[in-house]
């Protein structure tokens, strides 16, 4: 039996095996794209490239029999590099939207493509869930919202934007009780927030999600003062339900109670956050770590910090600042949360809108949406956001690789578009890495037709032999290979849920 070794460590190898399959049979992780375990290696993508310590040499371990003896490494810059560099030429001719525009707007990152896809599911719980998972106070913040995520709406280019705002709310009012899910543990630590404005509460509702019991302390008599004086329109009946829900999730609101100096608070609660209003004491925060600088337990954020601030800016720095603080109080380096990786696709080129097109309705903006226009309205959703975000392997890569997807751009944009032929999938040439691993699947299942590539050199595309249609190729191995694609290149017709 051949031994090897990977990044100083002795490995018992198979005779004739590859390097790849050494190193996870020794639970030494190397990244894969093209290769299949059971096929043949196409090496195509090298992001599974180690090195030859000997030589130097980069080579792909999916493809790369063992010798005995040979030393390899999997870790190291080097390699790490060659990964990247890999990772960044496929981006280079590859083209979409891992989140939608309109999510990728909205600074408190509502996963808006999937709560339209529940609501045309006529899903209204699972859609008031996501909701209730991405937003606090909904009921409140999408009344008062500037709303940018309807400025920045795709369909907006083609006639009006989705009416994005008015849907939560009827997914919030029609769905279930809208009671969230209760937290998986139960936190002891005691968190003490000051200020019962947007940022106050929803800070208490995201740390209430987490198992925690926070105490909101408002200097008014009433709980959320600020926010009944800014918008006296509001339906009194909105607000209320909101601060029921956050009682019943556990929150506690103590009212008529001033808190001049946050630092003896330590004393009882293990974190303070300030989440007072603009005009109050301005703190010195660290950026990165939402804490009050010169203290272990404070942190500071919302219209305290950015007086002219928008309240789902508020709500969106709430939700950083109440992982920061879970992160604190279990003992972890506390670091903001990055933006989300996506590509995007800016403004489509001409005719590009039409394939967004055939998936939705024509129907103009609902005026009213209420329970009799909801589905329609929802429809007219183009879906902007890639169906395999959540489980595309290549944006993955790219996070943990910290790829930057445009450093090969030529400057030409590569056309998007968007084939439904087959009654099941969607395929998207622009995002197909030409892996090979729906050939290869189709293949196997001696699809009379089955897939090919076609063309030569940078040309070269996924394709059905003899002009054949996705539906001719695709006859009875649509759903492995969906499977087996890599990346959001081909997807479920069907909604992919993004829970
Ligand atoms: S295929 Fe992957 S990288 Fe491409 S748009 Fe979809 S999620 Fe993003
Ligand atoms: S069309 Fe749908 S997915 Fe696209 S930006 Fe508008 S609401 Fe979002
Ligand atoms: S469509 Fe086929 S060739 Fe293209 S990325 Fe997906 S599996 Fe690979
Ligand atoms: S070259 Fe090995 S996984 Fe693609």
């Amino acid at each position: 039996m051949p031994t090897i070794t990977i990044d100083g460590r002795e490995i018992p190898a198979r005779e004739d095996g590859t390097i790849l399959e050494a190193a996870r049979a020794a639970g030494i992780e190397i990244p894969t794209l093209c290769h299949m375990e059971g096929y043949e290696a196409g090496a195509s993508c090298m992001v599974c490239a180690v090195k030859l310590k000997h030589s130097g040499q980069l080579i792909p371990s999916c493809a790369s029999k063992v010798v005995d003896g040979m030393e390899i490494e999997s870790a190291s810059d080097d390699v790490r590099g060659a990964r990247r560099m890999a990772l960044e030429l496929l981006f280079s001719d590859h083209m979409g939207d891992c989140l939608s525009p309109c999510q990728r707007i909205c600074p408190a990152q509502l996963t808006i493509p999937a709560v339209l896809e529940h609501l045309r599911q006529d899903e209204p719980d699972q859609a008031a869930g996501i909701v209730r998972r991405d937003l606090a106070l909904p009921g409140v913040l999408c009344r008062v919202c500037h709303r940018p995520c309807e400025s920045g709406c795709r369909r907006g280019t083609h006639d009006e934007p989705v009416a994005i705002a008015e849907l939560v709310l009827h997914a919030i009012n029609v769905g279930a009780t809208s009671a969230p899910s209760p937290a998986a543990e139960v936190r002891d630590e005691r968190i003490a927030i000051i200020g019962s404005g947007f940022t106050g509460l929803s800070a208490a509702w995201f740390l209430a999600r987490q198992g925690y019991r926070p105490v909101v302390f408002e200097r008014a008599d009433g709980p959320a003062d600020s926010i009944r004086r800014e918008y006296p329109d509001l339906p009194g009946t909105a607000l209320a339900a909101e601060l029921d829900l956050l009682k019943s999730s556990g929150v506690e609101l103590v009212t008529g109670r001033e808190i001049d100096d946050p630092a003896p608070l330590l004393g009882e609660f293990d974190a303070v956050l300030i989440a007072t209003g603009p005009g109050d004491d301005k703190p010195e925060v660290d950026k990165d770590t939402m804490r009050v600088v010169g203290t272990a337990g404070i942190f500071a954020a919302g219209r305290v910090l950015r007086p002219t601030g928008k309240p789902v800016q508020s709500v969106a720095d709430a939700k950083a600042v109440a992982s920061c603080i879970d992160q604190h109080l279990r003992g972890r380096p506390v670091q903001r949360p990055p933006k989300p990786f996506s590509i995007f696709m800016g403004k489509l080129l001409d005719g590009e809108m039409d394939d967004f097109l055939k998936e939705s309705s024509d129907a103009h903006r609902e005026e009213t949406v209420d329970i009799d226009h909801a589905l329609a309205e929802s429809r007219r959703c183009v879906m902007c956001h890639c169906a395999k975000a959540d489980t595309c392997k290549l944006r993955q890569l790219a996070i943990d690789y910290e790829v930057n997807p445009k450093r090969y751009n030529t400057g030409e944009r590569l056309r998007y578009s968007r084939n439904i032929e087959h009654p099941l999938v969607r395929f998207e040439p622009a995002k197909c890495i030409r892996c090979g691993n729906c050939i290869k699947v189709a293949g196997r299942h001696a699809e009379a037709l089955g897939l090919t590539f076609i063309g030569r050199g940078f040309d070269v595309h996924l394709g059905v032999p003899f002009h054949g249609t996705l539906d001719e190729g695709l006859r009875i191995a649509a759903e492995e290979a969906i499977a087996a694609c890599p990346t959001g290149a081909l997807t479920h017709r069907e909604v992919e849920r993004r829970l």
